[in-house]
């Protein structure tokens, strides 16, 4: 085993945007080359979409690399696990022919979400949204979830066959006091039990379970939920989830060492979407903001909330490869501007408006393509100005939701 070897074998893919840039789909697309598949932090909120053969497959917890039946597993301790949730989409994977739990790993430093943590977000947002303060969040429970995390008061995966009568009694006479919530005892246990007598014998070390795994040369593809513009500390505060997600958050989350990451792949779409509150500098109503949401299907995965639509805007992108030292762009969704008479790009700020650099359409239909000379010169002059602009290279373009429509460079 070579030191070079060791020292390379992780690739991380990361959203740059707000989330659903299409990380699933590159996931998918590059996991029959890796040997491992890791999720790091977070939780359901994620919602990460893959169309196969005109099936679509929605991956929640579980790493969009799971339809490729030689790859290991892992959900690292950096995430907050809803157990009825996991076990509905391994139930789902089975429906599709796959028994994913042979090869599940799952940290035993992960944490439990509870469904009493979804009840709190639930009623928290409530509270907020009362005053216009909403974050609208999932409401998956994640904020509470990190909230026991960090005040230490969390259960992790590595007590999931234990009794957690007593801590779950406490808490549900603190929660009745303070939020006035009523927390179902038998149930959350009941949930607990089921999901240990099935993925019990899955809950291991993975932080050494991945060292061993790099020790004997294998290549570990780490999948990032949500995005940089959403982490809990480079994000648009408040309006962020409550994990780390950038590069060095998924690492924290699966105990990795920083060296072993040969390469960063920041994917953004073609344009912009968000779900939730919060700025968005280039954010476009009426008309066009409509189109692009239909023909971009923007509503999400997990909520089905209709997404806030706009054009993209290259400082959020730059700033994203600085923190995430991007080593290459995965632009998706180009196709879905191929209507557009004008397109534009955000190339900075002047008192409080994006400005922009305008670009002609190409007007005609660029789905499925799968080699860049191909693009019309309009397309390849986008794609080659977010080149120029961020000093990055645009690896790969996505050119629709199936499986093979991308364009590798
Ligand atoms: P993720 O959370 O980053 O994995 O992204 P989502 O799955 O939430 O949202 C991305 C959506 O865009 C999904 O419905 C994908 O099937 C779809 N998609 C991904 N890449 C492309 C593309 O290049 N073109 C089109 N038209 N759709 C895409
Ligand atoms: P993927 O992995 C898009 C957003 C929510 C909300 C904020 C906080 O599919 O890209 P949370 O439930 O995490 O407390 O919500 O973060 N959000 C996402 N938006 N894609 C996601 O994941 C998201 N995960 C969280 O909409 O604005
Ligand atoms: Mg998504």
């Amino acid at each position: 085993m070579s030191g070079t070897s060791l020292a390379s074998s992780a690739v991380a893919v990361i959203g740059t945007q707000w989330g659903d840039e299409g990380k699933g789909k590159i996931i998918d697309m590059l996991a029959e080359k890796f040997d491992v598949i890791a999720r790091a932090c977070g939780g359901a909120n994620a919602g990460h979409t893959i169309v196969v053969n005109g099936v679509k497959h929605v991956f929640r917890l579980l790493p969009s690399g799971c339809l490729h039946a030689h790859a290991e597993i892992v959900l690292g301790s950096g995430m907050v696990i809803h157990l009825p949730t996991l076990l509905e989409e391994i139930e789902l994977l089975k429906a599709a022919g796959i028994d994913i739990i042979p090869r599940l790993r799952i940290s035993h430093e992960a944490h439990i979400l509870f469904d009493f943590h979804k009840l709190i977000d639930g009623a928290n947002e409530d509270d907020k949204t009362k005053t216009g303060k909403g974050i609208g969040t999932t409401r998956r429970g994640i904020g509470p979830a990190y909230c026991d995390k960090a005040a230490r008061t969390g259960i992790r995966m590595e007590r999931v066959s234990e009794d957690l009568r007593g801590d779950l009694s406490e808490r549900a006479a603190l929660l009745k006091r303070t939020h006035g919530i009523d927390v179902d005892i038998e149930a959350e246990l009941q949930s607990v039990t089921h999901a240990a007598k099935l993925i019990g014998s899955c809950v291991t070390d993975t932080v050494t379970l991945l060292a061993d795994r790099r020790k004997s040369d294998k290549k570990v593809l780490i999948e990032g939920a949500q995005a940089t513009m959403l982490d809990i500390d480079h994000g648009t505060y408040p309006y962020v989830t409550s994990s780390a997600t950038t590069v060095a958050g998924a690492l924290q989350g699966l105990g990795l060492p920083p060296q072993c990451v040969s390469q960063v792949i920041g994917v953004a779409k073609a344009y912009c979407t968000r779900v939730g509150s919060g700025d968005f500098l280039t954010e476009v109503s009426g008309a066009t903001g409509d189109r692009l949401r239909e023909r971009g299907g923007e509503y999400g995965s997990v909520t089905k909330r209709p997404r806030r639509c706009g054009w993209l805007h290259l400082p959020d992108l730059k700033r994203s490869a600085m923190i995430n030292g991007c080593t290459c762009w995965n632009i998706t969704k180009l196709d879905v501007l191929d209507t557009e008479e004008m397109i534009f790009v955000g190339v900075g700020e002047y008192q409080g408006k994006a400005t922009y650099k305008e670009f002609s359409g190409w007007k005609c239909s660029t789905a499925g393509m799968t080699a860049f000379d191909d693009l019309p010169m309009e397309a390849q002059k986008l794609i080659l100005f977010i080149e120029q602009e961020t000093g990055i290279p645009v690896r790969y373009i996505g050119t629709g939701q199936g499986r093979g429509e991308m364009i590798v460079r």
